[in-house]
Order: structure tokens, then C-alpha cells, then sequence
């Protein structure tokens, strides 16, 4: 049903604006805009031509009120604002279902991601955070690089492949079907003359494929990883269909890749660009956990999920009617005033924090601490060893709605 009364609806230039991966590439996100709507438009209709029609919501307590009730807004129907002829697949991915599927779905995996499951992990995030930042040493010459390809990019890859039991050899593709999945509309990541849904589709193709191997094999020779322990994993008596093995694998490379390196990446930009806050953490370095929860809510890695309301509501007098979507614009949330003392500025001491970098409510991030663990670990090291540092050429951001990635940093650095 459409209750949207035309009042609230906002104009075919703001609505396109939020849609238009190209200019989130050229310019980043479009904080002007959102600002503008959490003062005068915080529940806005927007209904861009080829587009699924969504409420845009922008403001912080709108977010946690609506992810808070999994029921009356479903994840269920799409969880990204799409294109109007998109078909609504039924997703076996736990972040696309509701109560009461959900939790148990969830509850499989989660013990590995708690804060004392990840501790217990730090060893092994600390080593492979320690060869890279070897790996990109300098000595005492400058040099440059890719800073995402070099520093960002490894570690996520290494830490979710380590989880899932992933051999190191193989990283590289889940790097590129990240990429490709992800970056579907970006043209460095499509083949010649494939559309953004053949990039994806074929990348998907492919690690499904990948991922069926693996359970194979570890079907036959079981190991200590979420792969062997999904494959035990019972759901009211009944194991886990090929699917949902699949839809999971997927579900982590996907969510735990491309977010955390676009953290790490967002962060030492940050850093370069509020020089006095890089030499703040430099002499206080037990303010880390803080400026990485401030890097969280600076960059914020996902711009939005969306939800579809299943019944007839109302928010802030405005009517949402039952099948509509509403976009939860968690990017503009961390820079909302009413929550966040001068929200356009970059402070690592800045408490509290409430961000929702990670979501909220029933989907909120499983994967948090890990992130958490990789962003502490990877600014530790280079606090101690990245001497010098200046972004050396133009940040090339990914065409992209949902994620705010940037694809290259070239940086030019001495690193001991
Ligand atoms: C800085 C890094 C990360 C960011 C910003 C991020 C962001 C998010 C957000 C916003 C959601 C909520 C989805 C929703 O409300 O519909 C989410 C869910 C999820 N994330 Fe992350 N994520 C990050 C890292 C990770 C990592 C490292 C993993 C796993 C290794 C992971 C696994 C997941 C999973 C499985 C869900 C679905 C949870 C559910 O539906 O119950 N994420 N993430």
C-alpha cells in the first residue's frame, strides 16, 4: 500500500542523489544532503525513477527504534535500496532473515565472535598484522604504495579465511570475489561486457563453487573451522542444507572483507588529514580502543540496510505503509547533532560514542569485535613504525551506494 501523501516525499534531485553510486565514487558520501534531511526531512519519501521507492531515514534514534523491532520491519524483502525491476529473492543469509529463523541461524556461529572467542584469537591477528607491516618496511628510504592493496586489504582477507578455515593460497580469489560482489558496479571489477548483475552473479558463481569444494573435502576430513563446524551444526534436528552452507560461507567473506578494509583504509585518511590527532594517539596510545571506535563512526563503512515495513506504522508523523522500505542511512546517524557533540569533527578522545557503524537491534554486527581486534592491531603497529606518511595521488573511491570504499591510496611513507 502507498500512504506516502506527497508532502513528505523530497525532490527528484535529493532522491537521485542518494542512489547515484557515481557520485558517492566522485565525491564520497553525501553528508550535505543527509544533514540537510535529519534538520528538515528526517523520515523523507524519495522515489528515484528505476528505483524500488524508500522512506530515507536519517536520524540516530529513527535507526535504533526500527532495527529494534526485527518483526514489524523484516530484513527479509532485500536489505539494500535496488533498482525497481530487481527480483526479491528468499535469501538463506542469516543478515536477510527474520525471527523466528534468525537466531538459531545466527546462534550457529556466534560463540566464535564473541569478545573472549576473539581474544583468544589475537595471537594469530597480531602475526599476520606483523608480516604485513613487515612486508611493506622501508628501511629508513620512502617509498610508495597502494595503501589498500599493501596494508588495508590483507588483513581482513587473512582473519575471515583463518575463520573459516580458508588455505592461505586462496586468499588472493576471495580478495577478488569480494571485489567483484561488492564492487559489482564499479567498471575495474567488471569482465568486458558484463553488467554489474553478470559481474556479481559470475563472482558469486564461482566462490559457491569454491565453497563447495571445501565442504567437501572437509566433510571427509573435518578440521578445527567454522566450515567443519557449520557441516556439524543441527537446526531442530536437521543439518544445514548445501545452501544455507553456502549462503554462510558467502555471508562472511563478503560482510568481514571489504567493511573492515574500507575502516582501515577511511581511518589513516582520517589520520592524514587531522594530523594533530595521528600525534595525540602517538604520545597516548592507551586511547586506541577509543579513536578505533571514532575511525568506526568517522567512516562508516556501510552507509545503509534497508528494511521492509509488514504493517501500517507511523515515525516522527509520518505514515510508512505496510511493503514500503526504509532505508537506514547509518552513515548519516553517526553524524547526527542530537547525539553527537560537533559531529564533523575527527576526535579520538571523543566519549561516549554511540555509533552505528555496526548496526543495531537483532542484525547487529556479528563480526564486530573481530573488526575491532584488526583495527587495534593494524593502528598499533603502524603508531609504532610509520615514521612519515602523505597521501601521494588521487583517493579512488568505489562506485558503490552501500559500501564507501576506497578502492586505492596512494600513499608515499618511510616505515621502519
Ligand atoms: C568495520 C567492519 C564492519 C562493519 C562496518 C560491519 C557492518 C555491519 C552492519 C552495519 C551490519 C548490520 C546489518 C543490518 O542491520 O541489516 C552487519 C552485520 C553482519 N556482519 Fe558486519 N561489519 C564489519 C565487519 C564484520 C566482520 C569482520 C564480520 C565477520 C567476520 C562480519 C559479519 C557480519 C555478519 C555475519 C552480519 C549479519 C548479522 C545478523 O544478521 O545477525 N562483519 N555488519
Amino acid at each position: 500500500m502507498q500512504l506516502c501523501d506527497g508532502e513528505s516525499m523530497i525532490s527528484a534531485a535529493d532522491s537521485a542523489q542518494l542512489v547515484d553510486a557515481g557520485r558517492y565514487a566522485r565525491e564520497g558520501y553525501p553528508h550535505e544532503l543527509w544533514t540537510r534531511l535529519r534538520a528538515e526531512a528526517p523520515v523523507a519519501y524519495c522515489a528515484p525513477p528505476g528505483y524500488r521507492p524508500f522512506w530515507a531515514i536519517t536520524k540516530h534514534a529513527d535507526i535504533t527504534q526500527i532495527a529494534s523491532q526485527p518483526l514489524r520491519f523484516s530484513s527479509a524483502q532485500g536489505i539494500v535500496i535496488g533498482p525497481a525491476d530487481a527480483p526479491i529473492v528468499p535469501s538463506d543469509m542469516v543478515v536477510a532473515m527474520d525471527p523466528p529463523r534468525h537466531g538459531p541461524m545466527r546462534r550457529l556461529t556466534s560463540r566464535h565472535f564473541t569478545p573472549r572467542a576473539v581474544r583468544e584469537r589475537r595471537d594469530e591477528v597480531e602475526r599476520i598484522a606483523v608480516e604485513i607491516v613487515d612486508a611493506a618496511a622501508t628501511g629508513g628510504a620512502i617509498h610508495e604504495c597502494d595503501f589498500v592493496e599493501s596494508i588495508a586489504a590483507p588483513l581482513p582477507i587473512a582473519v575471515v579465511s583463518l575463520v573459516l578455515g580458508v588455505p592461505s593460497a586462496d586468499w588472493q580469489l576471495l580478495f577478488r570475489w569480494t571485489n567483484e560482489v561488492i564492487g559489482k558496479d564499479d567498471p575495474e571489477f567488471q569482465l568486458p561486457g558484463e553488467t554489474p548483475d553478470q559481474t556479481s552473479m559470475r563472482a558469486r558463481r564461482e566462490l559457491h563453487a569454491y565453497f563447495g569444494a571445501l565442504i567437501e573435502q572437509r566433510r571427509r576430513d573435518p578440521q578445527d573451522d567454522l566450515v567443519s563446524e557449520l557441516i556439524r551444526a543441527e537446526i531442530d534436528g536437521e543439518p544445514l542444507t548445501r545452501s544455507q552452507l553456502l549462503s554462510y560461507c558467502e555471508l562472511m567473506v563478503e560482510a568481514g572483507n571489504e567493511t573492515t578494509r574500507n575502516a582501515i583504509t577511511g581511518g589513516l585518511l582520517a589520520f592524514s588529514e587531522h594530523r594533530g590527532e595521528w600525534e595525540k594517539l602517538r604520545d597516548h596510545p592507551e586511547l586506541l580502543p577509543g579513536a578505533v571506535e571514532e575511525i568506526l563512526r568517522w567512516v562508516s563503512p556501510i552507509t545503509h540496510f534497508t528494511r521492509t515495513a509488514t504493517e501500517d506504522c507511523e515515525i516522527r508523523g509520518e505514515r510508512i505503509g505496510a511493503g514500503e522500505q526504509v532505508a537506514l542511512f547509518f552513515a548519516s546517524a553517526n553524524r547526527d547533532e542530537e547525539v553527537f557533540d560537533d559531529p564533523f569533527a575527527f576526535r579520538i578522545d571523543r566519549h561516549p560514542n554511540p555509533h552505528l557503524a555496526f548496526g543495531f537491534g537483532e542484525h547487529l554486527c556479528l563480526g564486530a569485535h573481530v573488526a575491532r581486534v584488526e583495527l587495534e592491531t593494524i593502528f598499533r603497529h603502524l603508531l609504532a613504525r610509520l615514521e612519515w606518511f602523505e597521501v601521494s595521488g588521487p583517493v579512488e573511491r568505489l562506485k558503490s551506494v552501500v559500501n564507501g570504499g576506497v578502492k586505492h591510496l596512494p600513499l608515499r611513507y618511510r616505515l621502519t
